[in-house]
């Protein structure tokens, strides 16, 4: 089943990843990946085959989350998502994630899939509140935990949980 979507506590618009938010989503992959991509390598990627960039506005129309998925034939794939730090929790995320949902069910897309650090327990949260199911594990995939997993330097090989979220059940 698809819940759709969390509830808004603030007022957030989601709109397409343009050049001219490359410079702020590549400080905010930089402030919630310690593998930090750049401008350049976030451009080389959306113009790749089957790329979307979306980005989150806030209320003063600033970029406070951006996400990457990629369409192959009907399934999608999470490239990558992030939310600024003092922006979190304020529903950024989960605006992004549904938007997306709703581009792959009007596409009808049969199942969005994902990786995760299992350390990282905000975005598994955030996976979980959407719908998605575990439906593989990588053993020892991250060599280091993302920045916000408060014990991330001690996590130094965790495992990737890969999730699916089955869209056929709401064509
Ligand atoms: C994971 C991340 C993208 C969440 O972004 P966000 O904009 O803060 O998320 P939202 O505000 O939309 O939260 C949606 C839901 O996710 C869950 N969630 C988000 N952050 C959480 C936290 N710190 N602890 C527990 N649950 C959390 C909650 O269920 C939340 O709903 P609620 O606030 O109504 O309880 C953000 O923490 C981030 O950028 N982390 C660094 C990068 C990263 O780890 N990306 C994911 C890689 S797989």
């Amino acid at each position: 089943m698809i819940r759709l979507p969390f509830r808004r506590k603030k007022r957030i618009t989601v709109t397409g990843l343009e050049r001219q938010h490359l410079n702020d989503a590549a400080a905010i992959h930089a402030a919630g990946f310690r593998d930090a991509w750049g401008d350049g390598t976030l451009a080389t990627m959306l113009g790749q085959r089957g790329m979307t960039g979306l980005v989150a506005l806030g209320p003063a129309g600033k970029v406070c989350g951006f996400m990457i998925y990629r369409m192959a034939a009907d399934e999608v794939e999470v490239i990558t998502i992030a939310t600024a730090p003092k922006a979190r929790r304020s529903g950024a995320a989960s605006a992004l994630m549904s938007e997306m949902i709703r581009r792959c069910l009007l596409d009808r897309c049969e199942a969005i899939f994902l990786e995760v650090d299992e350390a990282n327990k905000p975005a598994r949260a955030l996976y979980a509140g959407l719908g998605f199911r575990q439906v593989g594990e990588r053993k020892g995939y991250y060599q280091q935990a993302p920045a916000n997993v408060p014990d991330g330097g001690t996590a130094a090989h965790s495992n990737a949980l890969i999730l699916r979220l089955d869209l056929k059940r709401s064509h």
